[in-house]
């Protein structure tokens, strides 16, 4: 098996400064002493609280942040440093924002990406009718961005993500925002992706969806992380994923006891 992503004691503090007089410094351990892989193929979750670090851990392997310490490989290669080597060969989504130009049609925010990546027309008008066709996007490709609804907007933003062919594809939040129809349609194209040889690495707040998709997780709390292993292993002897997570955030510690 081939490890494509490590993260070894990975930590990011952010130094936040407040006042203008007595200027006071403090510092969060947004992500504090993380470790774990991600084998080539996989679909691994991040699951956690708001707040947790998940997003944090995410920029830090996409190479848009850099780590405070710790080892923080995506290919083999150091995310800070080696990021030039990294960067063709991985994509990310953050599924809250609009990564697509709303005033162009899907096919030409398809184009304007494969330009950025310098693919060639050759390379690129194929793959994104190939790309439209996974989105279930090929009838409306032509209409501009701001016509489409937000599922739709979401489905360009995955065919936006695999415009450059990535071996690993980041995606944060996927689903958010969707309805149960939108949500199921872009879970069955992340199934897709793991059976084109992919790896994908995704957050998500609906542990179903978690239990559905993930070959692994891990649960991050607070900048650490509580628990990892199969759906399986970490629902263990509770009744579902969900009573296994809350009683790992601590959310049963506001329970009434009996
Ligand atoms: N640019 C920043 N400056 C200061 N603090 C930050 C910054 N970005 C994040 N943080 C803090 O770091 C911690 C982790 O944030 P992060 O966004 O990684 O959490 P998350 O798990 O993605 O949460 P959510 O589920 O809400 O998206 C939080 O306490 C957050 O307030
Ligand atoms: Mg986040």
């Amino acid at each position: 098996m081939e490890a494509v992503i490590e993260a070894k004691d990975l930590r990011r503090e952010y130094v936040t400064r407040r006042g203008v007089l007595r200027r006071t410094k403090r510092v969060v351990k947004a992500v504090d002493g993380i470790s774990f892989h991600v084998e080539r193929g996989e679909i691994f979750g991040l699951l956690g609280q708001n707040g947790a670090g998940k997003t944090t851990t995410i920029k830090m392997l996409t190479t848009l942040l850099a780590p405070t310490s710790g080892v923080c490989r995506v290919l083999g290669r150091n995310t800070f440093g080696e990021e030039k080597q990294i960067r063709s060969r991985i994509n990310f989504i953050f599924g809250g924002e609009f990564g697509v130009y709303r005033r162009l049609s899907a096919r030409d925010n398809l184009r304007y990406f494969a330009h950025l990546y310098l693919l060639e027309p050759e390379v690129f008008e194929p793959r994104i009718g190939q790309l439209l066709e996974m989105v279930s996007l090929a009838d409306r490709a032509d209409d501009l961005a701001e016509t489409y609804s937000k599922g739709m907007i979401q489905r360009l933003q995955i065919a936006r993500g695999l415009i450059n062919d990535p071996e690993i594809l980041f995606m944060d939040e996927p689903t958010v925002g969707l309805d149960p129809v939108g949500a199921r349609m872009l879970r069955d194209i992340i199934r897709r992706l793991k059976e084109d040889g992919r790896t994908v690495l995704l957050t998500t707040h609906y542990l179903p969806e978690a239990e559905e998709l993930c070959d692994r997780m891990v649960i991050v709390n607070a900048g650490k992380i509580v628990a990892g292993g199969t759906p399986a292993e970490i629902r263990g002897s509770h009744e579902s994923l969900e009573e296994a997570y809350l009683s790992l955030v601590g959310a049963g510690e506001a329970a009434t006891p009996a």
